[in-house]
């Protein structure tokens, strides 16, 4: 292990990043940014090489240069030592991989993994923790699967769902500017160290911050991904109906835009009624009937 054990950070906790592919690299290089000390714990020995010789193992613009600085500073240190790496660690952030199986189901192989190894690391230690899930998790998977385990093994941890909302080319800048900061954590004692941490590592990030239970926050972050899709479909549809009917589909969703009342708004968006009244059923019909005669198909 080649944790740098000159790097004393004062004010600023230091923090175990477990995964440091897309995520985690992003964040860890901005953390350390801030003044963490930020250990990363990677199994990949191409990209653990290259986190320990200062280089980063995705690309993101700006990334490399920040990862180089923060290495060179002592701010950032890779190790595949989980145990030793936790030890050390005040806050423990998990950023691996959930990727879909073969049946469109979360695979959870890796937070399974890395939950099981934090509970045989953190055994009988007695220093208070805070373990954030990075990681984008179906909704129950931190309240039955992770909380049961790490508590058992280790009283003193906090543990909350923090999700992330970068995104790949301007990762960076959206770590600095988030649109939010949400955590999810159901214990009360939690949510007093999961609360003082935030304020901590986020102390110079200008965001609303949003805590909310650990099921609302992994579905918050399932609903914000899906309605992104929703909205690039509807946009697309909205813009071949726009060609079809020889109008200009930029200017079409531009003035769509614009209305920040109605369109791009939280109007609409209390669940409750289904859709009704005397326009809606009739103009979505009416375009569903034009995107027929064009041989636009919907099911
Ligand atoms: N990529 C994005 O833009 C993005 C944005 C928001 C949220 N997320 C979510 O964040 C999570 C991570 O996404 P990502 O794109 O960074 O994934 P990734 O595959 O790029 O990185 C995951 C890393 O974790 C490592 N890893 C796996 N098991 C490990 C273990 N036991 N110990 C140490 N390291 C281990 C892998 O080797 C890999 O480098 C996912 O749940 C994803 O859905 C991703």
């Amino acid at each position: 292990m080649t944790l740098n054990q000159e790097t004393t950070v004062k004010t600023m906790p230091t923090v175990a990043m477990i995964g440091m592919g897309y995520v985690g690299a992003v964040s860890s290089a901005a953390l350390a940014s801030q003044g963490c000390h930020v250990i990363g714990v990677e199994v990949q020995p191409t990209k653990l090489k290259m986190l320990q010789s200062g280089q980063s193992p995705v690309f993101e613009p700006g990334l490399q240069q920040l990862v180089s600085q923060m290495h060179a500073s002592g701010k950032l240190d890779a190790t595949d030592d989980l145990t030793a790496a936790v030890k050390a660690a005040d806050i423990i952030m998990v950023a691996v991989g959930t990727p879909s199986n073969a049946q469109g189901q979360v695979n959870l192989d890796a937070i399974n993994r890395v939950t099981d190894q934090l509970a045989m690391s953190l055994h009988f230690e007695t220093k208070p923790r805070v373990v954030m899930i990075r990681s984008t998790v179906p909704p129950g998977t931190v309240a039955t699967h992770i909380v049961p385990k790490l508590k058992a093994s280790c009283p003193n941890i906090a543990v909350c769902h923090h999700p992330e909302f970068l995104r790949e080319g301007s990762a960076l800048k959206d770590w600095h500017q988030p649109p939010m900061i949400v955590w999810g954590s159901d214990d009360p004692s939690d949510r007093v160290a999961v609360d003082q941490a935030m304020h901590t590592l986020y102390q110079n990030v200008d965001a609303p911050h949003l805590p909310l239970a650990s099921r609302e926050s992994e579905l918050m972050k399932y609903a914000c991904n899906i309605f992104h899709a929703i909205k690039i479909d509807f946009a697309n549809e909205i813009g071949a109906l726009a060609n079809a009917l020889g109008a200009d589909p930029a200017k079409v969703m531009h003035a769509f835009s614009q209305d920040t009342k109605l369109n791009i708004s939280p109007a609409y968006l209390k669940p409750g009624f289904a859709f009704g009244g005397s326009c809606l059923p009739k103009d979505t019909r009416a375009m569903m009937g034009k995107a027929h005669e064009f041989g636009m198909t919907y099911h």
